[in-house]
C-alpha cells in the first residue's frame, strides 16, 4: 500500500500574535511545515498533501520546490473537515498518515514504526502520557486495555479529564476507511467541529483494530501555539544538532552555546568554542579550529582551518590551514587558498587569495585575484565600484602592497611588484617595478609653530 501523508496547516495561530503564518515560524532555521514535509518525504511517502487556509498564499511562496500538492480548506470546520478536503486526491489503496505542520519534531522513525501499523484491518494511533494533559484529546479504553474512542477535553466528563494518556493528533488509516468515514462524522459536539478523532469510535464499532504508538519522547509530539512552546522545541532541537555534532568528532566548549539553522556536517576533531552560529549549508573539515561567537553561514571550511573569535564567513571557501579572524568579516565568493590568512578588521568579497597569501590587517578586498605569497598591507582598499559598475583587481604573485593603499580598479598588479606606502593605484604595474603614487614630502627647515596670543605675557 503506497503511503500518503496529509499535512494539516489550515490554523491560525492566533496566539503566536504574528502576521507571520504559524507554520513558517522557524524552528532550527527553517520553517516548522518543512521539517514536517522533509520527514514524510524520508518516510518515502508517494505524495504529501498539504491542507491550507489562513495565510495559504504566504506558505505556499515559502515552500518553492518542495513537492506537495496544495489542498485548500476555505473554512476550518475541524480536523476531520481539514483532511475531508484532500480525499479526493487519495488513492483508495494508500495508506493514510495525518501529520500537523506545527507539530515539526516527530522523529521518522516513530512515523515509520506507526505507518507500519496501518492494513485493511486496522489503524494505527500516537498517544503520549501527560503528567499534565490540559487541551488534549483524552484516550479511551475498555477493561480489556483497548482504545475505544478519543474524547475532547471540551466534551469530557470530570472523570475523564483525570486521564493522562492523550491524543497527539497524528493517525494513520487506509484511505478506503477514511472515505467510509469522514463523510460519516458530524458537527454536534462542544466546538461544532467535525472530529477526525471520532474515526476510532467508527473503528471500533467496525472491527477495525486501533493500534497503538508512543514517541521516544513528548518534545516529539509537541505542538507549538505560542512563542513559549517554539523556544521549548528550538532549545530541544539544538540540544540534540549539538549531541549529533559531538557524535560526528566535534568537541563543543559548551553543547548550550552552539546554534544550527540549516545543515552542519563536521569531521573529526573539530573543535567549536561558544556561541557559534551556523546557518544554511556549511561543512566543516577535519581539525577545524572555531574561536567564541562566530556565524558561519553556507561555506565550507576544509582541513586545519582556524577561524578567530567575532568572524562571520558566509558563502565562501576556506581553504586547508587558512586562517580567519578574530573580526573579520568573510562575505559571499570569497575563496581562501592553503594557509592564507585574513586577520582582524579585514573584509573580503568575490576574491581568491591564493596560497600563502595574507591580508592582515583593517582592509577591503572585493572582486580582486590574489596570486601566491602576496602581502597586503594594512589598511589596503580595493576601489571596485564606481558607483555603477564593479571592476576587478589583479595581484600577482609574489606582489608586496604596502599599508595605506587605494587599488582603484580595474587596475593589474603583475608578479612581484612592490606598492610603496599610501599608494592610490590607478594605472597597472608590471612585474619586478616598484609604484609609488603619493604626495611626496617636503621638510621645511626653521619652522615657526602659530602661537596663541593668549599664551603671551
Ligand atoms: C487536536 C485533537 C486532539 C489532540 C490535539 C493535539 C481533534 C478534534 N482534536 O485538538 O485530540 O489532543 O489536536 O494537539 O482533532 N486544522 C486545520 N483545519 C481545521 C482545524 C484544524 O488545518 O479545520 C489544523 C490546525 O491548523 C492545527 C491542527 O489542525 O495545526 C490541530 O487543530 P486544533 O484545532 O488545534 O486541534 P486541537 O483542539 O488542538
Ligand atoms: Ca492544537
Amino acid at each position: 500500500m503506497p503511503l500518503h501523508v496529509v499535512i494539516l496547516a489550515a490554523g491560525q495561530g492566533s496566539r503566536m500574535r504574528s502576521r507571520l503564518p504559524k507554520v513558517l515560524h522557524p524552528v532550527g532555521g527553517r520553517p516548522m511545515l518543512h521539517h514536517v514535509m522533509s520527514t514524510a518525504r524520508a518516510l518515502g511517502a508517494e505524495a504529501i498533501h498539504t491542507v491550507i487556509g489562513h495565510g495559504a498564499e504566504a506558505v505556499r511562496d515559502a515552500t518553492p520546490g518542495e513537492a506537495t500538492f496544495w489542498v485548500h480548506q476555505a473554512e476550518q470546520l475541524g480536523t476531520g473537515h481539514a483532511v475531508a478536503q484532500a480525499l479526493p486526491n487519495l488513492p483508495d489503496d494508500a495508506r493514510v498518515l495525518v501529520l500537523y505542520g506545527d507539530v515539526p519534531l516527530t522523529s521518522r522513525e516513530t512515523l515509520a514504526h506507526l505507518a507500519d501499523q496501518i492494513s485493511d484491518r486496522s489503524m494505527a494511533l500516537l498517544t503520549v502520557t501527560m503528567a499534565d494533559p490540559d487541551g488534549y484529546g483524552r484516550i479511551l479504553r475498555n477493561e480489556r486495555g483497548e482504545v475505544t474512542a478519543i474524547v475532547e477535553q471540551k466534551d469530557a466528563t470530570e472523570e475523564q479529564r483525570a486521564i493522562t494518556e492523550v491524543n497527539t493528533g497524528i493517525l494513520g488509516l487506509s484511505a478506503r476507511h477514511l472515505k467510509d468515514w469522514l463523510p460519516a462524522l458530524s458537527s454536534n459536539n462542544a466546538q461544532g467541529e467535525y472530529y477526525l478523532t471520532d474515526v476510532i469510535a467508527m473503528a471500533v464499532t467496525q472491527d477495525v483494530r486501533v493500534r497503538v504508538a508512543q514517541p521516544d519522547t513528548v518534545y516529539e509530539v509537541q505542538g507549538v501555539n505560542n512563542r513559549q512552546q517554539l523556544a521549548v522545541l528550538e532549545r530541544w532541537y539544538q540540544q540534540n544538532e549539538a549531541a549529533r555534532l559531538m557524535q560526528e568528532g566535534a568537541t563543543l566548549a559548551d553543547p548550550a552555546r552552539v546554534d544550527v539553522r540549516g545543515h552542519v556536517r563536521v569531521g573529526w576533531d573539530v573543535s567549536i568554542d561558544v556561541n557559534a552560529v551556523f546557518e544554511g549549508e556549511v561543512t566543516i573539515e577535519d581539525g577545524v579550529r572555531i574561536g567564541p561567537d562566530c556565524v558561519i553561514r553556507d561555506s565550507i571550511l576544509r582541513k586545519g582551518a582556524v577561524i578567530e573569535a567575532h568572524s562571520i564567513v558566509e558563502g565562501s571557501d576556506v581553504g586547508p590551514s587558512a586562517s580567519v579572524g578574530p573580526f573579520a568579516r568573510v562575505r559571499p565568493g570569497t575563496r581562501l587558498a592553503t594557509r592564507s590568512k585574513v586577520g582582524n578588521f579585514v573584509e573580503t568579497k568575490k576574491s581568491e587569495v591564493g596560497e600563502g597569501s595574507k591580508i592582515n590587517h583593517l582592509s577591503y578586498v572585493g572582486d580582486a585575484v590574489l596570486g601566491r605569497d602576496v602581502n597586503v598591507g594594512a589598511g589596503t582598499i580595493t576601489c571596485n565600484y564606481d558607483g555603477v559598475n564593479k571592476h576587478r583587481t589583479v595581484l600577482g604573485d609574489g606582489v608586496f602592497v604596502g599599508s595605506n593603499t587605494a587599488l582603484v580598479a580595474p587596475v593589474t598588479v603583475a608578479d612581484r611588484a612592490t606598492i610603496g606606502a599610501g599608494s592610490t593605484i590607478t594605472r597597472d604595474i608590471e612585474s619586478q617595478e616598484l609604484a609609488v603614487a603619493r604626495g611626496r614630502q617636503r621638510n621645511i627647515a626653521n619652522w615657526q609653530r602659530p602661537t596663541n596670543p593668549s599664551d603671551q605675557e
